[in-house]
């Protein structure tokens, strides 16, 4: 059987090859206004969703952290507090305008300089094998062209007992809020990208790719077949978003 050269941007389906480049514009085109859109978008709740993460990181000062398609370091700049100087941080995402708005926020607000900044592809991490206590990707996943590759590359560069976390977008667990949710996700988000970002495409892109997303038991069963050990999730908000756990035997 051949393998398939297709795959979702969105509602469209196109090649493989060119799904990195299209996602490299929507946050080239996003990234000045990203943080500003993310509060608007989310009524400042990503700021709890990512907090819980911390939390259930179980990060320790002097723990090495990697944070995957990390964009504007809201997780890396927490972290580089917990592991403080003998610890260590990288905030890597595949998008230099993304990790330039990133590092010039981290700059100004004084982090402690144990955050290192790399460029790379979630699915071809460019570390050594049991590099690191803690990884991981929030809101990045849905991203990846291949997402098996991008978990068993992160697999790999964990150190044994050490975990991933997949903070990402996921199924509302009721009717009446998924439908809620899709009025807002489809009318009011592309709205409102026009008029802050004078970007509707890209905030188009952003409500499709989020229904194009594993559910919460799909995501877990592909954790699982990548060779994560005692794979759990919990819903936030509803279900709007989920966090995954998964840890390296
Ligand atoms: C929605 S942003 C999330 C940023 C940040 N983690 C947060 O929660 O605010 C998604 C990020 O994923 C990055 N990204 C997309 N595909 C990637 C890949 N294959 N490897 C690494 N990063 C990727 C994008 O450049 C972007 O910065």
């Amino acid at each position: 059987m051949s393998e398939k050269k297709t795959t979702h941007f969105g509602y469209k389906e196109v090649d493989k090859d060119s799904k990195a480049d299209m996602v490299a514009d929507v946050f080239h085109s996003v990234a000045a206004r990203y943080d500003l859109m993310n509060d608007l978008m989310s009524a400042g709740i990503h700021r709890i969703w990512k907090r819980f993460t911390i939390e259930l990181s179980g990060v320790r000062k002097g723990n090495s952290v990697l944070d995957i398609a990390g964009g504007t370091g809201d997780l890396a700049a927490k972290f580089s507090r917990i592991v403080g100087t003998e610890g260590r941080v990288v905030l890597a995402d595949i998008n230099q305008s993304m990790l330039e708005v990133g590092r010039d926020k981290l700059l100004d607000t004084g982090y402690q300089g144990n955050i290192e900044f790399v460029q790379a592809d979630a699915q071809f991490l460019p570390f050594p094998d049991d590099s690191f206590d803690c990884i991981t990707i929030a809101f990045g996943l849905r991203n990846v062209t291949e997402k098996e590759t991008a978990l068993r590359s992160m697999l790999r560069v964990l150190k044994p007992g050490g975990r991933l976390l997949v903070l990402e977008f996921s199924k509302p667990e009721n009717e009446v809020l998924s439908k809620a949710y899709d009025a807002y996700s489809f009318r009011l988000l592309p709205l409102m990208g026009k008029l802050v970002a004078n970007d509707a495409e890209s905030y188009q892109y952003l409500a499709e790719s989020i229904r194009m997303h594993p559910d919460q038991d799909t995501l877990k069963e592909m954790m699982e077949d990548a060779g994560f050990n005692r794979v759990e999730y919990h819903n936030m908000t509803g279900g709007i978003v989920a966090l995954h756990r998964g840890v390296k035997a």
